[in-house]
């Protein structure tokens, strides 16, 4: 096992023993290589350096209470790494290809995975895939490759489960109406950094979008998916122009099986005010409560709205699902959804 503080562990890059390495060119996958320096031979004309042709995907790998290594939905991961694909218009691997580079990933950096105490910590696996033969013309690449890359992970910000104050930057969008929104594209991060920086300066953790094309409706967060909690309802938006989350949609599923009404549809702004819970869902986030929300029509400005909700404790409804999906990753109750990949 390598020599890791697992308990210290925070959302950033450590050194693993291997990242899995193959290109599509000429018709073909090359044999995946599994490369031990971190830094790559690319063409400096490759088009993911020009013009972001690249996408990309996060999962995590768990050690089980009962040892074995689990996989969240691993396939998921791998039709919309296709969907982002299609969307730049270059190569992806299939599913099953995927799932495969997956496991031996995991596999070969097995030092680094969190043991099965550390609750809060897994082994995050970053699926990168880009455009790299050399061009100058804006066109899709011919040549594209795929990477998995992986790094042990704590929580995404302060501890697991800490409530975040958040703000919605009106004068902002990450993407544009009938846009790159719902595809995992490296674009869509680059477009989120202004407004982010300026609102890491302010002291808030992550950025709300709203629908870039009416302003009226929530979307999501630079890096997570919205969710709220209203008497016995799970709501969470629907549009066009977010990505679709893994862990929004199993939240959805438990919710249901718990017995909450999900409530995927269009969430007016006015809306805020009515919730008791409100939080973030993603992988690197898992769920990450919202204390204050705060609505800026200028993030620049000292002109706002503030929403409150509960007193900086994760509520009781979004701890039952974020304890739900735990035990389901960690391998505590059954995975009666079928979620789980075993890597061993
Ligand atoms: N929305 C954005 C913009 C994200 O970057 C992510 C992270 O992957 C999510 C939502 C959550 O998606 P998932 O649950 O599939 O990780
Ligand atoms: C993830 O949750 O896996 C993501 O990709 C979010 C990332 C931008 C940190």
């Amino acid at each position: 096992m390598a020599n890791i503080d697992w308990n210290k562990l925070t959302f950033s890059y450590t050194k693993t023993n291997t990242i899995l390495k193959t290109t599509f060119k000429d018709g073909a996958w090359t044999p995946v290589e599994s490369l031990t320096d971190d830094y790559l031979s690319l063409s400096s004309y490759a088009g993911a350096l020009h013009y972001a042709i690249e996408c990309f995907e996060g999962l995590k790998a768990f050690r089980g209470k009962d040892g074995r290594i689990r996989l969240f939905r691993p396939e998921e991961n791998a039709k919309r790494l296709i969907r982002s694909a299609q969307y730049l218009g270059i190569e992806a691997p299939s599913v099953e290809m995927f799932v495969d580079i997956c496991k031996k990933a995991v596999l070969e950096n097995e030092d680094f995975l969190p043991p099965y105490e550390v609750s809060g910590a897994s082994l995050y696996l970053r699926p990168t895939l880009i455009g790299s033969n050399p061009q100058l013309g804006v066109q899709s690449s011919k040549e594209s490759t795929f990477l998995l890359l992986c790094s042990p992970v704590g929580a995404y910000v302060g501890g697991a489960l800490d409530a975040v104050d958040v703000v919605i930057a009106r004068n902002y969008d990450r993407a544009a109406p009938n846009g790159s929104g719902a595809f995992k594209v490296g674009g869509n991060y680059a477009c989120s950094l202004r407004s982010l920086n300026i609102a890491h300066e302010q002291g808030y953790k992550a950025v709300l979008y709203l629908d870039p094309a009416t302003k009226t409706h929530i979307d999501e967060f630079n890096s997570s998916n919205f969710f709220a909690i209203k008497g016995n309802s799970y709501i969470t938006p629907k549009s066009d122009s977010i990505l679709p989350s893994i862990t929004n949609m199993s939240l959805e599923t438990v919710a249901a099986h718990l017995g909450m009404t999900v409530e995927r549809r269009p969430v007016p702004v006015e809306e805020l005010s009515t919730f008791e819970e409100v939080g973030e869902c993603g992988t690197a986030v898992v769920i990450t409560p919202v204390h204050k929300l705060v609505d800026k029509p200028f993030l620049e400005s000292d002109e706002e709205t503030v929403y409150t909700y509960g007193d900086g404790q994760c509520g009781p409804k979004s701890l039952k699902l974020y304890n739900y999906i735990k035990a389901i990753q960690r391998g505590e109750i059954e995975d009666e959804f079928g979620w789980i990949v075993y890597v061993d």
